[in-house]
């Protein structure tokens, strides 16, 4: 099969809308179970190391739970802001939708019970692979108008042990899923000045 230029316009303008939603932009509206089928079915079609697909997706929908996910998101944020005293915009930012959207994803590491192919020099690669996944997930949810947050300011050890997750895991990404009321065409943190954007010229070297 071969693709036509739309086809990579199309692929690019995915990749150039799709945005990090937070709480402040989930609306309460269910995702149909079709579509997260076709998102779970993307993030699962990511590559590998070894083809070993060491990947697992949890999915929150317990309210209970997810309150607890957010006292613990609370705790690490209070302690975050402290790094950042004297900004005034941290505290300003909402870094998390955990109980506004739909449903929340804890993406895991299976631990390798045997030798992975090609995992043998960088043992991180399996981790790396898993990442791949939650980036295909970003992009199908975009493609259904669905957002996706990335919820990073949670200590792994807390969450696995809320939802009851096993040794064999490790917490990669903890994901909140859901409709929004507005893409942002461009990432928060650029239009609020947080960041600038790099150019190809500043990221690329050729040796
Ligand atoms: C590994 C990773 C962790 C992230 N953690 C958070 C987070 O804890 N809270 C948050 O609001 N955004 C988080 N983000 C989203 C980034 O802030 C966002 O991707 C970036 O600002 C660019 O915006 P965009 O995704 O809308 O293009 C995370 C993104 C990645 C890739």
């Amino acid at each position: 099969m071969k693709y036509t230029l739309r086809d990579a316009e199309l692929l690019q303008t995915i990749f150039s809308s799709r945005r990090d939603v937070r709480g402040n932009r989930f609306v309460d509206a269910p995702i149909d179970d079709e579509v997260l089928r076709k998102i779970l079915e993307a993030a699962i079609s990511a590559p590998s190391v070894g083809f070993s697909q060491p990947w697992k997706f949890v999915i929150v929908q317990d309210h209970a739970k997810r309150e607890e996910i957010y006292e613990e998101f609370v705790r690490e944020n209070t302690k975050a802001s402290k790094l950042f005293e004297g900004n005034l915009l941290y505290d300003t930012l909402k870094l998390e939708g955990i109980k506004e959207s739909a449903i929340n994803i804890a993406v895991l590491y299976k631990k390798p019970t045997k030798t992975v192919l090609g995992q043998t020099t960088q043992k991180k690669m399996g981790e790396y692979s898993v990442v791949c996944a939650i980036q295909n997930l970003w992009l199908m949810a975009r493609a259904y108008n669905i957002g996706v947050g990335w919820v990073s300011i949670l200590r792994a050890k807390k969450v696995k042990k809320i939802l009851g997750i096993g040794n064999e895991y490790k917490l990669i990404g903890y994901l909140t899923l859901g409709h929004v009321n507005e893409f942002l065409d461009e990432p928060e943190l650029l239009k609020l000045g947080w960041e600038n954007k790099k150019t190809i010229d500043e990221v690329v070297e050729w040796v």
